[in-house]
């Protein structure tokens, strides 16, 4: 798939130096409508056709307490596959890395009412094994999937510089109004729009606490340049139509994944009401006709069959 079906020309025309500066000198990279709509309708159709499913033998979404994800994107998106190796892509990290990279994580997200996150950074990762943090360069790409009017990813404006001083990466809403006030930047915005952020920032999305139906829908993906460092994934080996050195690097093949699976989710953490929806509006109005019809005694089944067939 050629850049031009994936972003809009106001995007490609952009030069990587330019954008690269700004995510070394502010910290972020902003622009509106990057992408080209037919390209984000099929993302989004590739989402919905692997939506949360129990007993599915597939890739599918999973539920925490107030977001949903879909995690497995080179599973079951063959357009996640595409953009995240795009030469549009890959332009801005040579750029802005300079050296060898690699894809660390990636999700389709939503995130609903009353969802706290805390200011943080994400370039402390902490490893499997040893519980350890270390701190790795890299940066995230946000693609908004919707409008977002409220609960907006906002960005301390020059706080990659400072934040890796820190013995760590959580900072209280006091500390930030304290200290930063002035250069909090929040990107409300709409579908279609890109943020491009370095993971030394200190950054959160806005919580939402007065909307109940409050759902934001996003794209995620993390490129970093530790070559170890990265979730385990699943994926579809069909997609993968390019395969030099540069490429199996950056998608991890062969390489350690050394970063545990975010979300850690498991039948607990399911919403109550998901829990209802699908016993009550699925899986009973399909099992119990069929139970009762089992209780029937055969010439009465036979009858049906030929009720039903005339
Ligand atoms: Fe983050």
């Amino acid at each position: 798939m050629k850049n031009s079906d994936i972003f809009n020309e106001k995007f490609i025309n952009i030069d990587t130096k330019s954008i690269a500066s700004k995510l070394d000198n502010e910290g972020f990279f902003f622009i509106e409508n990057a992408f080209n709509k037919n390209f984000l309708d099929s993302l989004l159709a590739e989402i919905n056709d692997n939506k949360f499913s129990v007993n599915k033998n597939w890739t599918s979404g999973v539920y925490t307490e107030k977001q949903y994800y879909v995690k497995h994107l080179l599973g079951c998106s063959k357009s996640f596959y595409y953009l995240s190796s795009s030469s549009g892509v890959f332009d801005i990290c040579d750029q802005y890395f300079k050296n060898e990279y690699r894809l660390k994580a990636f999700r389709y997200y939503e995130t609903y009412y009353a969802h706290k996150m805390e200011w943080h950074t994400d370039n402390k990762i902490a490893k499997k094994a040893g519980n350890k943090f270390s701190e790795i360069p890299g940066i995230i790409f946000i693609v908004y999937l919707d409008d977002v009017e409220d609960g907006e990813f906002q960005y301390v404006k020059g706080s990659h510089k400072i934040s890796n001083v820190e013995a760590y990466n959580v900072y209280s809403n006091k500390q930030i109004l304290d200290e930063f006030k002035n250069d909090v930047i929040s990107f409300k915005g709409k579908k279609g729009d890109l943020i491009i952020y370095n993971t030394y920032g200190i950054h959160r999305a806005k919580p939402v606490i007065n909307n109940k139906n409050f759902v934001r829908k996003s794209l995620f993906f993390q490129i970093d340049s530790s070559l170890s460092s990265a979730e385990p994934s699943l994926l579809n080996p069909s997609y993968f139509d390019k395969m030099d050195d540069k490429t199996l690097k950056y998608f991890g093949f062969g390489l350690p994944s050394e970063s545990s699976t975010y979300p850690d989710s498991n039948l607990n953490r399911l919403p109550l009401k998901i829990f209802f929806k699908e016993i009550f509006l699925t899986y009973i109005p399909y099992k119990l006709p069929r139970v009762i019809y089992m209780m029937f005694p055969n010439i009465l089944r036979k009858f049906f069959k030929r009720f039903l067939k005339s």
